[in-house]
């Protein structure tokens, strides 16, 4: 049997890819391996989100190159793929086989077009599954924030029809997995010939055997109060809710083209608070936009603080070549770019530690998604929210959903017992 090897760089829609393409090699035969050395497929899905996110993928495909048996293919796919295309065949040789972001779609002609005629091309095979799966519910984005390349490599919105996502879903519960996460780069404007996002949310968890609902990324301007209260409303729905607001400043949101201003972004969370008062709200911010003051700068801190996100991911702004933004002059010198994040981050460490010391005494429940490693009787998993939790315990089963009571605080896992 043929083994393939899989490093995955960036968000969760390629974690998502990944996984498909995983899947669609494993019904042609593959098997996944961790050791580079047995691979006879390596598959590199990267990112280009960033300058630093391609510096670590081009790194790494280098280093796969080396390392690699002669006669074992070496495939990049995903948006840095999709943005280089076949220079990036010039740029290191060994790579076999580029497939760009927005060829997702042709996965199963490009897979046979060029492992037909393999030894590779093998009997049907049934996947694994887990407990815990991602289901890509719309692709690409229209918004053209001005910092972002996105839209470009992945690009226009489209949304996948609900009886699509609905026959996927089934049948992946069927495979043993309880907790799906919806993704897209924008969830909340999803619509398929009028069905929203909120009409797709009360449809999804209608499936019977479906313990919990996540869904990610979504945009502030499209979060409308019926999704909120749809969320509110859905057992099944965990309460979290991943908001970027990028900055906390009305000027340079506008230069961004978010398209809100930060009294809007701040209703909404308000909104999310009162039918949700325990949601996890998490958040995206990017420091050093072009023309950004340290007065503004300030401004995001504020809203940091006010907001108190349980957790954020927080960037140094890099030109992303194509982009708006990228015909304005990079301005904040890399140094006060750096020490802008690094205020920002720890203001928010000192929040995030805040906001798990504050469940220490109380009672949660979490859901097993395995068995840690190095110590036996440690369980790992997630409450309703965003939290990591180790569990103590004999004996669970992956996707088991148990009522906790909190001991510890790390300041990023909460350690429980069962009650
Ligand atoms: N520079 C820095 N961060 C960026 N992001 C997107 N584009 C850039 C860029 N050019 C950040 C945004 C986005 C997250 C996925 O990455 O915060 O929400
Ligand atoms: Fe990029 Fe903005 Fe689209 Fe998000 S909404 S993917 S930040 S363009």
């Amino acid at each position: 049997m043929p083994f393939v090897y899989f490093q995955t760089f960036g968000c969760q829609m390629n974690v998502a890819d990944s996984d498909e393409l995983k899947r669609k090699l494993e019904a042609r035969g593959f098997e996944e391996t961790s050791c580079i050395a047995d691979a006879d497929l390596i598959i590199v899905n990267t990112c280009t989100v960033r300058q630093n996110a391609e510096n670590k993928a081009l790194a790494r495909i280098k280093e796969f190159s080396k390392l690699k048996k002669p006669q074992c293919l070496l495939w990049v796919t995903g948006c840095m793929a999709q943005r280089m295309g076949d220079t990036l065949k010039d740029a290191i040789p060994g790579v076999s086989l580029v497939i760009g972001a927005k060829e997702i779609d042709n996965l199963d002609s490009i897979i046979n077009e060029h492992l037909i005629h393999s030894s590779f091309y093998n009997q049907e095979h049934h996947s694994h599954s887990s407990v815990s799966d991602y289901i890509t519910v719309m692709r690409g984005c229209n918004n053209y924030c001005a910092y972002c390349i996105v839209p470009y490599v992945r690009g226009d919105e489209h949304s996948i029809p609900v009886s699509t996502i609905l026959d996927t879903i089934r049948a992946r519960i069927d495979d043993g997995v309880k907790e799906i996460t919806l993704l897209g780069q924008n969830v909340n404007s999803y619509n398929d010939n009028g069905t929203d996002f909120a009409d797709l949310i009360v449809k999804v968890s209608a499936l019977d055997g479906l313990k919990r609902l996540r869904f990610t990324t979504s945009h502030p301007k499209d979060c409308s109060d019926k999704l909120i209260r749809t969320i509110a409303e859905t057992p099944q729905c965990c309460s979290h809710f991943h908001l970027p607001v990028q900055a906390g400043t009305d000027r340079i949101l506008s230069i961004m083209n978010r398209r809100y201003t930060a009294k809007d972004y701040l209703n909404r969370i308000d909104t999310i608070r009162r039918y949700i008062p325990h949601a996890d709200i998490t958040t995206d911010i990017l420091v050093g936009f072009p023309t950004e003051t340290d007065a503004e700068f300030n401004d995001t801190l504020s809203l940091v603080k006010q907001v108190r996100y349980t957790t954020a991911f927080m960037f140094a702004y890099s030109v992303r070549e194509g982009t708006a933004a990228s015909r304005m002059t990079d301005d904040i010198p890399k140094q006060e770019k750096l020490d802008r994040l690094n205020r920002l981050i720890e203001a928010q460490t000192e929040i995030t530690k805040e906001i798990y010391d504050s469940m220490i005494g109380s009672t949660i429940e979490v859901m097993i998604n395995g068995r840690q490693d190095k110590r036996e009787k440690f369980w790992m998993g997630q409450d309703n929210g965003c939290k990591r939790i180790l569990v103590t315990g004999e004996h669970f089963n992956n996707g088991d959903i148990i009522r906790c009571s909190v001991k510890r605080s790390s300041g990023m896992t909460l350690v429980c017992d069962t009650q």
